[in-house]
């Protein structure tokens, strides 16, 4: 089996999907269920043996141990993190904790488990540490792609703690020879995706009339990547990818987050007209038009990276993968997924997916 954490969030979720979809092999799900996982997203595996889920804390050390000791698993693929930015600037301490510590424990366990293995067991382990391209910093409008070899410099406390557990996660394979592999992925969206982030942002507030917060001049940029061709990626990577490498995974979709909010708005337009859905703008109380009506530029994040950009030829040299979405359909399915789970979106904005995860929680402990 495989031991997957951070599986209830955004990427983890559609990932444990994916392989279930995929694998005959099993997985075991470690997730603590922060404010970010939603166990809900993995309804779809209700009843299915190939998935076990286990509520717990990355940092916790006997957990860990127990894990390991009693499900020995073959590989290990790590998304569990603090993955907000916004969040980092307000409480930096969560992240140094769980992205830095956590990894630290995670090697730590995964050392152990993989010292007591022996030839084949031992020869086919690995562990696959899931990061970002926000390690390697900010880029100049004509400044070429993050490429693997670009120095780090991160600017953010969530770019900083992912950074740190990227050189931890790279001083296990020289140190320890552990067959580490790294991904460092640009901005995902699709299905699941938590409503605080930009894309499911702008849909869920602009179907509720409010407004569309842009910070600063919306000119910055990011290279987007639809979340299934992420874990398609991650998996082909824990498949042959060379121990102690990294893999930038994009899919050379670079846009400014103003255009980004446009597109949205006109995708929502076409499949959510305003006027059937007689959605009215909360601010001044009339009826919305058109939903880009609802942009408004607001004060700038502290810190704010211009520009990402990944190259991802190595992936694709070295291990035959590309994206199968162009941003064109990624976008499309994406609103269209957010429009058919009005019911998962609301369960995430009114809170009642905690509720839902206390029940279900208790049915799988017992
Ligand atoms: P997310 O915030 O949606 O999910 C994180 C998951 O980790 C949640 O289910 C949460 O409950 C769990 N978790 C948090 N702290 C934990 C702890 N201490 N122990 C166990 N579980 C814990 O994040 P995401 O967007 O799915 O990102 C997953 C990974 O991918 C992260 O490592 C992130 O840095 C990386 N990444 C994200 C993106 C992106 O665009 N979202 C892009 C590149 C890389
Ligand atoms: O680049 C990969 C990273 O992408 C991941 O490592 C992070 O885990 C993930 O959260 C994401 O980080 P960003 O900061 O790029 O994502 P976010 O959706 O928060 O913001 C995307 C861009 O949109 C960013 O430039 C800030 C801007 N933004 C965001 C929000 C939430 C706005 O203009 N308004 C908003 O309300």
């Amino acid at each position: 089996m495989i031991l997957v954490t951070g599986g209830a969030g955004f990427i983890g979720s559609n990932f444990v999907l994916q392989w279930c979809a995929h694998n005959d092999e099993p997985v075991v799900n470690l997730d603590a269920l922060t404010y970010a996982g939603n166990l809900t997203n993995l309804s779809a595996l209700e009843g299915n043996d190939k998935h076990r889920f286990i509520k717990g804390n990355i940092c916790d050390e006997a957990l860990l141990a127990s894990l390991f000791a009693e499900h020995r698993p073959r590989a290990v693929v790590h998304f569990a993190a603090e993955s907000h930015v916004d969040r980092s600037i307000t409480g930096p301490e969560a992240f140094v904790e769980t992205n830095v510590v956590g990894t630290f424990r995670l090697l730590e366990a995964a050392r152990a488990h993989w010292n007591g293995l022996q030839g084949a067991e031992k020869e086919s382990f690995r562990f696959l540490h899931v990061s970002t391209d926000e390690v390697y910093g900010t880029l100049g409008l004509n400044d070429p792609a993050f490429t693997e070899t670009t120095s780090y410099a991160p600017n953010s406390p969530y770019s900083a703690s992912k950074a740190a557990s990227d050189h931890l996660v790279r001083s296990y394979f020289h140190t320890y020879g552990m067959p580490v592999l790294t991904t460092n992925c640009s901005n995902n969206y699709g299905p699941f995706h938590f409503p605080e982030k930009l894309i499911p942002l702008m849909i869920v507030n602009a179907l509720a009339g409010k407004s569309l917060p842009v910070y600063g001049d919306g000119q910055q940029i990011r290279d987007w990547l639809y979340v299934e061709d992420h874990c398609s990626g991650i998996r082909r990577v824990l498949e042959a990818g060379t121990f102690g490498e990294t893999y930038n995974v994009g899919g050379w979709n670079e846009k400014a987050n103003i255009d980004i909010v446009r597109t949205v708005c006109t995708l929502l337009d076409e499949m959510a007209p305003s006027a059937d859905r007689m959605v009215v703008n909360e601010q001044t109380g009339k009826p919305v038009e058109h939903y880009a009506e609802l942009i408004t530029y607001v004060t700038d994040r502290p810190g704010h990276d211009r520009r990402y950009a990944i190259d991802a030829r190595k992936i694709e040299r070295e291990l035959g993968w590309k994206p199968a979405e162009t941003f064109e359909t990624g976008i499309r399915k994406t609103v269209a997924w957010y429009l058919a789970n009005q019911e998962w979106v609301k369960g995430v904005m009114d809170g009642s997916y905690r509720d839902w995860m206390a029940q279900q929680y208790e049915n799988i402990r017992a």
